[in-house]
């Protein structure tokens, strides 16, 4: 949720700058622009549209060693050039770049237009490069420091002075922001994927931080005034997990990933000799996880159909009482926290705003929570009081595919471990592991035989509604692949248990609406046999995900896209995957923007 990079060293600062956005551009990209200094000037270039466009327009002979830039996704005001960031003050001698938001900018814009500031922008962002202004006294960060006191909201925000044209100093509240510390370089930026290919050496700032880079140094400081000495911090990835490798799009490599990706999480958390798992990050020990009378997952977006196949499965298998909620509910509604409930956050980058107000609100109530994220380093996991990294790598594409199969071999393991403390028999946890072992090689399956799936995606992309209808544990799988053809293909797609659609869906069935069912050979097989009849019967066209060896599928549907025999309970791995391949080919077909979708953003850090 717009992206800020900062830069001081010897390198030309516009192609760091320019370099930093474009892997930065997942977290919104309506608009972008950069700022450089040079010789006591600034110059500056933004505009609307993505960072190639933005490129386009700087001038090969920006020189200068220090800059600011910023990739957007609006919030307060149009998609303009004139909205885009950086914004100056009056004098334009402060710049700055802004990620998140400011909820009193009004109050503040209307005193500071009646004392006479001119104002450029509809952005809540440029009030703060005013007031900074009226409070600067010769000292960028003591007036930054004071700036901050009046601004009611959430920033990520990094400033400069012609005063003093080769110093960057950034803040932090609410809003992510890492320092990059090179060789006689230094690097601000909302995540480290924007640094990579220059440091792996970080400092993660806390919120109410502020830091002070120039080329060769660098100081941390909290919103009192006192010096910090904070960890340097080494980056685990590699700069070509952040590169297409190959691919044309992210989305399509990360599907691919997905075989090696679920290894990753289940790597050294199954034990065979004991039936179980282990997760060591959850910080608790046998018997405090013998006491968990409840269960409650809560995440937006993917990562929530991602908590309630978790939530299922920990009810059914492990008889814990689960469910999931949407963080952007949990906050608000004065949830009520129980002593003996486990709670748990997940969220792909850590950093959803929704997700870690929620966790804030639990823990304030005296709540347990633990996060299942990906993001090393990320909010959420350093606030929450333990958790899992589920390992899949740099995610770039705007919608999620390999974070969703890794979160859930999470709490498979988290299943698998509370089941057989209580009554799950060592077979039956045997069979649980050597089931979760054996999803990579069929995914590895499906993706080398997804040419039929392609014409299918193809024959149907004329379509503009879809049903998407699943049952029990692959209830939130077909929610899910609703989400996944609604994100990048633009394709109206709803989400419903098959059961519930004569209460109410069934109604828009006719034959312009086809409905894509769900079909596991487990217990409920029939039952969803008899819904996918009452679309037929209604003229309905019917696309069914099914296991191989199904016979009767064929002669009821109008197309099948096959999935190997697994485990039942381990479906909700081999549905997804081609309901991601299904919207991956749908939105190509359609010359969608097939990473970077319409009005999304990857990393949303405004509520
Ligand atoms: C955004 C993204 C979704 C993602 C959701 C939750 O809306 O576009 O793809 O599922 O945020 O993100 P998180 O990082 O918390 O998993």
């Amino acid at each position: 949720m717009c992206g800020i990079v900062g830069y001081c060293g010897p390198k030309k600062a516009s192609e760091v700058l320019l370099e930093g956005l474009k892997r930065l551009e997942y977290r919104g990209y309506d608009s972008a622009g950069i700022c450089v200094s040079h010789k006591g000037s600034f110059e500056t270039v933004k505009r609307k549209g993505k960072i190639k466009d933005l490129r386009e327009i700087v001038p090969s002979n920006m020189v200068g060693n220090t800059g600011i830039g910023h990739t957007r996704w609006a919030t307060h005001g149009e998609v303009t050039d004139e909205n885009a960031h950086p914004h100056y003050d009056d004098s334009e001698k402060i710049v700055l770049v802004h990620n998140g938001i400011i909820e009193n900018y009004q109050v503040i814009k209307k005193r500071l237009i009646a004392e006479g500031h001119t104002f450029l922008s509809d952005t809540d962002s440029e009030v703060i490069s005013h007031l900074v202004a009226t409070l600067y006294k010769g000292n960028l960060e003591v007036a930054l420091r004071e700036t901050v006191f009046l601004l009611k909201g959430t920033y990520g925000l990094a400033v400069m002075h012609k005063d003093n044209p080769d110093k960057i100093v950034g803040v932090r509240n609410g809003s992510p922001l890492v320092l990059g510390i090179g060789e006689n370089e230094m690097f601000l930026a909302s995540d480290v994927t924007a640094i990579l290919a220059h440091t792996k050496q970080v400092i993660y700032l806390e919120d109410k931080e502020i830091v002070v880079i120039t080329a060769d140094s660098y100081k941390t400081f909290d919103f009192h005034e006192q010096e910090l000495q904070k960890k340097i911090e080494n980056i685990g990835w590699d700069l070509d997990q952040i590169e297409k490798d190959g691919y044309e799009f992210f989305m399509e490599k990360e599907i691919n990933e997905q075989p090696e990706s679920i290894l990753r999480a289940i790597i050294g958390r199954t034990d065979v000799d004991g039936a179980t798992g282990h997760l060591g990050g959850l910080n608790m020990t046998p018997a405090e996880l013998l006491n968990i009378k409840r269960i409650q997952i809560v995440a937006a977006g993917t990562s929530y159909y991602a908590g309630m196949v978790g939530a299922y499965l920990l009810e059914s298998i492990a008889r814990i009482p689960a469910s999931t909620e949407l963080s952007s509910e949990v906050r608000y509604k004065n949830p009520v926290v129980q002593p003996d409930t486990l709670y748990f956050v997940v969220s792909q980058s850590g950093e959803t705003a929704d997700t870690l107000y929620a966790m804030r609100e639990l823990q304030r109530k005296g709540g347990r929570v633990l996060g299942i994220c990906n993001v090393v380093g990320s909010t959420i996991p350093r606030e929450s009081d333990g958790g899992v990294y589920i390992h899949s790598g740099p995610e770039i594409a705007v919608a999620s595919t390999k974070a969703f199969t890794s979160q859930i071999t999470v709490f498979y393991i988290l299943t698998l471990i509370l089941a057989r403390m209580r009554h799950l028999s060592y077979e039956a946890g045997l069979r649980l592991v050597s089931g979760l072992e054996s999803v990579p090689e069929k995914i590895k399956e499906i993706l080398a035989d997804s040419g039929e799936l392609k014409k299918i995606a193809v024959k149907y992309s004329k379509y503009e509604n879809f049903l998407f209808l699943g049952r029990g544990l692959n209830y939130s799988v077909a929610l899910e692949g609703a989400l996944k053809l609604k994100e990048i293909s633009y394709i109206h797609a709803e989400g419903y248990s098959s059961a519930e659609i004569k209460h109410g869906p069934i109604a828009l069935i006719n034959e312009n609406t086809p409905s894509l069912f769900l079909v596991p050979d487990d217990d409920l097989r029939d039952k969803v046999i008899n819904n996918i009849k009452e679309v037929k019967a209604r003229k309905g066209k019917v696309i069914a995900v099914a296991v191989k060896g199904d016979d009767e599928i064929e002669s009821i549907v109008d197309d099948v896209i096959w999935i190997p025999k697994a485990h039942s309970l381990m479906y909700p791995y081999l549905m997804v995957v081609p309901l991601q391949l299904f919207a991956f080919y749908m939105a190509l077909e359609l010359d969608r923007d097939v990473d970077q979708p319409r009005n999304l953003a990857k990393s949303v850090t405004v509520e």
